[in-house]
């Protein structure tokens, strides 16, 4: 009895596993119709025959995403919005251009574990640990090397060398979602309240409101 139940269990284990990350595609290609008012979990397919080279086709990371902002990075993303083709099929990924001394600040992708590649420069890269360690995992990375922000972790990228940086970033989903944490803390729409936020950050409410006046 044990064992039939110790079975069941694997096999439960196997299948909650396999249904863990995004579905596999039931066709060849679903590419996104953003004209569709079918709603769906992802976008609706446009119909297969009138699909063409152009919807798997994406020329907005040949040239350096403008870094004139107050972090001096810019992340110019080939998601499903971007490239219809990706539709479906679990994948992504974005090209991202540093300032020297540029930060790519503390965000997470709720969709997606993230895989970088330093093509130029030198970037201090890092994520850190759920509760309650917290732990910063945290590294330098010369060009060519590589470097994993596991699912849905906070991480941060930094050029700390005295030229441009520039990385390209695989993401394992269409639709991976960003959340600065920044943003999402200090600039929410409406704003979360000063007194909220004040006991969270343990500080007071005039320091919240700077804050919040910068997003
Ligand atoms: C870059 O962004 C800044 C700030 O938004 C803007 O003033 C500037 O015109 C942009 N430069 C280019 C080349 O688009």
């Amino acid at each position: 009895m044990a064992r039939v139940f110790g079975t069941f269990f694997l096999v439960a284990l196997i299948f909650s596993i396999a249904i863990a990350g995004e579905p596999g595609p039931l066709q060849d290609f679903c590419v996104a119709d953003t004209n569709s008012q079918v709603l769906v979990n992802g976008f609706a397919c446009k119909n297969p025959s009138t699909v063409k080279a152009e919807d798997f086709y994406f020329s907005g990371i040949r040239m350096r995403g403008n870094t004139s902002n107050p972090v001096g990075s810019k992340v110019t993303p080939v998601f499903v919005q971007q490239l219809p083709g990706l539709n479906t099929l679990g994948i992504a990924m974005a090209r991202v251009d540093y300032e020297p001394g540029g930060l790519n600040p503390p965000h997470f992708h709720p969709r997606a574990t993230e895989l970088l590649t330093l093509i130029e420069g030198t970037l201090e890269v890092g994520f850190v640990t759920s509760n309650p360690e917290n732990r910063l995992i945290t590294t330098i990375l010369h060009k060519g090397d590589v470097f994993v922000f596991p699912m849905r972790l906070v991480h941060f990228q930094r050029n700390i060398g005295t030229t441009r940086a520039l990385a390209i970033s695989g993401l394992s989903s269409q639709n991976p979602g960003i959340v600065t944490i920044a943003n999402a803390v200090f600039g929410s729409n409406p704003d979360l309240s000063i007194d909220i936020l004040a006991k969270a950050f343990q500080t007071s409410d005039n320091v919240i409101n700077n804050i919040q006046s910068k997003f």
